[in-house]
């Protein structure tokens, strides 16, 4: 199966992409830890990609959807993909399309996490992820059980990222609004999309989602 979790920063595309990941062993395909990668290891799409990222504006789509087919290139027929923060451009919905028929792939289900953005905001500013394996934590919602230590490897150093302040939050939405949100209709036309509540609690909301896969 190869999804689509579509939703404004914040939502919780990321949570719920590691939970499918868990359970049914898909592969998360996001762009945006993709290009993270490229910046930290300063490739020309990293040096490219950088400073529109810490503006919290949107990276080319050919940049992009050249990084989704180099990965689904890569990537076993058989096994699912979740697309995390890709496509977001009327012009990348156009552009995976045409990738997912080169691959042999067909697009099963476009998922949207529903959001109150105000609560994005905070849910945002307030989140960070262990340095060594990258487990999600947040300030007021999820802190490790130990403070300061890693509940999955034990690690004791944490990060955040550069662009999870409140003026590029602000940014990121108006972007979401003006490019991502309008490739909906496309899809709705195609009579695949669910939504989901993301204001529920996180399990609430995989299990919402769970369910909707199951009827897929
Ligand atoms: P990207 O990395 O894709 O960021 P984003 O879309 O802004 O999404 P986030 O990762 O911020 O949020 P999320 O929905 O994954 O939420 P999460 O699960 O972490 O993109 C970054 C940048 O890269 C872009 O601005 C752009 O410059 C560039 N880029 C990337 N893709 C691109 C593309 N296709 N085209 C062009 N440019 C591109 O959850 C957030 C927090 O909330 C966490 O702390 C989590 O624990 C918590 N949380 C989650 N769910 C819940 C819940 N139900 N209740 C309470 N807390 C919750």
């Amino acid at each position: 199966m190869n999804i689509i979790l579509l939703g404004p920063p914040g939502a919780g595309k990321g949570t719920q992409a590691a939970r499918l990941v868990e359970r049914h062993g898909m592969r998360q395909l996001s762009t945006g830890d993709m290009l993270r990668a490229a910046v930290a290891a300063q490739t020309p799409v990293g040096l490219e990609a950088k400073a529109i990222m810490d503006r919290g504006e949107l990276v080319s789509d050919e940049i992009v959807s050249a990084l989704i087919d180099a990965e689904l290139a890569a990537l076993a027929p058989g096994v699912g993909v979740i697309f995390d923060g890709y496509p977001r451009t009327a012009e990348q919905a156009v552009q995976l399309d045409a990738i997912l028929a080169k691959h042999g792939r067909k697009l099963d289900r476009v998922i949207e996490i529903g959001v109150d953005e105000d609560e994005l905001v905070h849910r945002i500013v307030g989140r960070y992820t262990c340095a060594t394996c990258g487990e999600g934590y947040h300030d007021d919602f999820k802190q490790p059980k130990l403070l300061g230590t890693c509940d999955k490897c034990g690690g004791t150093t944490f990060k955040r990222r550069k662009d999870d302040n409140e003026e590029t939050v602000r940014t990121r939405m108006v972007e979401y609004r003006a490019k991502t949100a309008p490739i909906l209709p496309l899809y709705e036309a195609r009579g695949i999309v669910s939504r989901v509540d993301g204001m529920a609690p996180i399990d609430a909301v995989s299990g919402a989602i769970e369910t909707i896969l199951a009827k897929a």
